[in-house]
């Protein structure tokens, strides 16, 4: 048995050469966890954002118990090409609905910057990526912090948006990425709702832009002005020096917090000829609702 030592958890996490993010080689995920070790990888989780766990050889039952450290495993409302609704631990690939590698896949808004289901009236606390196959260059994750973004936003910016709350849509998503449109089950189970634009993070308190490509306008705005505001926050949000670029190595476990991160996939690979598989796993926030941050002054 690993008994964890006071110096084993200082050296349990180590920063990314990044904005925020920190990686560990030590803990083995398909070990039980000592109690020490779950306590530093909540304590990481909220200081770092995001978490990648290196060289580890998980089966689905030690990604799902990383997962359930912080939460519920989600359920899924979307289903796979095939028809069939994914399960806790799942698949995401680049395949289309044949199966074969494209540059088209039949989902393919990982690719552009989002937060997971914000679309939701509660949104995912948490997701967690590990590679399966990988392409043999590219294929990367960008994370981008919505903390540090609001933090850097001029002082004008932050008192416009102050109060303000966006609507977001699975439907205006999948018509504005020209995706196959909702199911009727799904436009039920998940119609249009509204997000304070800047969140606070429930646990750590910190104001936290809250936006992405569920986004659609501004609530009690004109929905062009809205739009425009929306795509400038995402733009100045995104720059590099908010954002970290995972490029995946075998082995990898990422995990990250959604209430302070937005991410995308990259598609810097040879999407129509090489297969990216990566299995992946959401964690229910069950701190519930998205509650609002009092605005510039009050932060
Ligand atoms: C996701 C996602 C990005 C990627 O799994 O929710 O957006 O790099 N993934 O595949
Ligand atoms: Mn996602």
């Amino acid at each position: 048995m690993c008994i964890a030592t006071e110096r084993d958890h200082e050296r349990m996490f180590e920063r990314l050469d990044a904005p925020f993010g920190a990686e560990s080689r030590s803990v083995d995920l398909s070990r039980p966890l000592e109690p020490a070790t779950v306590s530093a990888i909540r304590a990481a989780f909220l200081g770092h954002a995001a978490l990648v766990f290196r060289n580890q050889q998980p089966e689905d039952a030690h990604l799902a118990a990383l997962g359930a450290l912080f939460g519920p495993l989600e359920t899924h409302l979307i289903e796979n090409s095939d028809g069939r609704i994914m399960s806790a631990v799942h698949c995401i690939t680049n395949f289309d609905s044949e199966g074969r590698p494209s540059a088209r896949p039949y989902i393919n808004t990982n690719y552009f910057w989002h937060t997971d289901k914000s679309y939701l009236a509660v949104p995912s606390l948490a997701t967690m990526l590990h590679p399966v196959e990988l392409p043999p260059a590219g294929g990367d994750t960008q994370l981008a912090h919505m903390g540090m973004a609001y933090a850097a936003l001029p002082d004008v910016t932050k008192e416009k948006i102050a109060g303000r709350r966006a609507i977001h849509s699975l439907e205006f998503m999948r018509e504005s990425l020209d995706n196959p449109p909702p199911t009727e089950d799904q436009k039920r189970n998940a119609p249009p709702v509204s997000h304070p634009i800047v969140r606070r993070h429930p646990e750590t308190g910190e104001p936290c832009l809250y936006i992405g490509m569920y986004a659609s306008h501004v609530e009690g705005r004109p929905v062009a002005e809205g739009r425009t505001i929306l795509a400038r926050l995402q733009e100045q949000s995104t720059q590099p020096p908010f954002v970290y670029s995972h490029r995946w190595q075998p082995g990898d476990v990422m995990i990250w917090d959604n209430r302070c991160l937005m991410h995308r996939g990259v598609a810097n690979y040879e999407m129509d000829r090489e297969r990216r598989v990566m299995k992946r796993v959401c964690v229910q926030d069950p701190a519930g609702q998205v509650s609002g941050s009092a605005g510039p002054g009050h932060s």
